[in-house]
């Protein structure tokens, strides 16, 4: 099992998209069995507040066919190091957040979603930005790249097997 952590400031915008767009394109490829794929935030103030996934994200999954259920925001803690084997943010300082709570990388598991395409960069967040399409391509891209290295990856250790 594959576990999958996708992680942004505030879990209301970019990482429920990020985990409803994946969860889509292993469904598609048939490989839901092997992963668990979840998202959280590094701010605590979504979850205290219990918020959903924010209106225009819905809106953003829903016109481009993708499905999604019901998400509240949860901040990481500090034992999901521990749990999952991929902790993919959004951008650069999700990256020193995520750190300040669950310590240092030791196991190299903690990438920005851009970083597995030829184009490493920030995922711009649409809460401060407005554009929920402009993300919703990026983390598409993200999660293509991603899952591709996964494949790859697959193969080889069978092939090594
Ligand atoms: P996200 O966007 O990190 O993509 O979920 C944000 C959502 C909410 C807030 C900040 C960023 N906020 O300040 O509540």
């Amino acid at each position: 099992m594959i576990k999958v952590l996708f992680v942004c400031l505030g879990n209301i915008c970019r990482s429920p998209m990020a985990e409803f767009v994946l969860k889509q394109m292993i469904e598609e490829k048939g490989l839901s069995d092997r992963f668990f794929i979840a998202s959280a935030a590094t701010e605590s103030y979504n979850e205290k507040c219990r918020a959903g996934i924010y209106p225009a994200a819905k809106e953003t999954l829903a016109a481009n066919g993708v499905p999604f259920s019901e998400h509240y925001s949860r901040q990481i803690r500090r034992d999901d190091y521990g749990r999952f084997d991929y902790i993919l943010a959004m951008d650069a300082a999700n990256i020193g957040d995520i750190i300040s709570i669950v310590g240092p990388d030791k196991d190299g598991k903690i990438k920005r979603l851009l970083d597995f395409t030829p184009y490493p960069r920030d995922i711009k967040d649409p809460w401060y930005t407005g554009n929920f399409t402009g993300s919703y391509l990026d983390i598409v891209k993200g999660c293509r790249a991603f899952l591709d290295y996964i494949v790859k990856n697959e193969t080889q250790e069978k092939r090594e097997e």
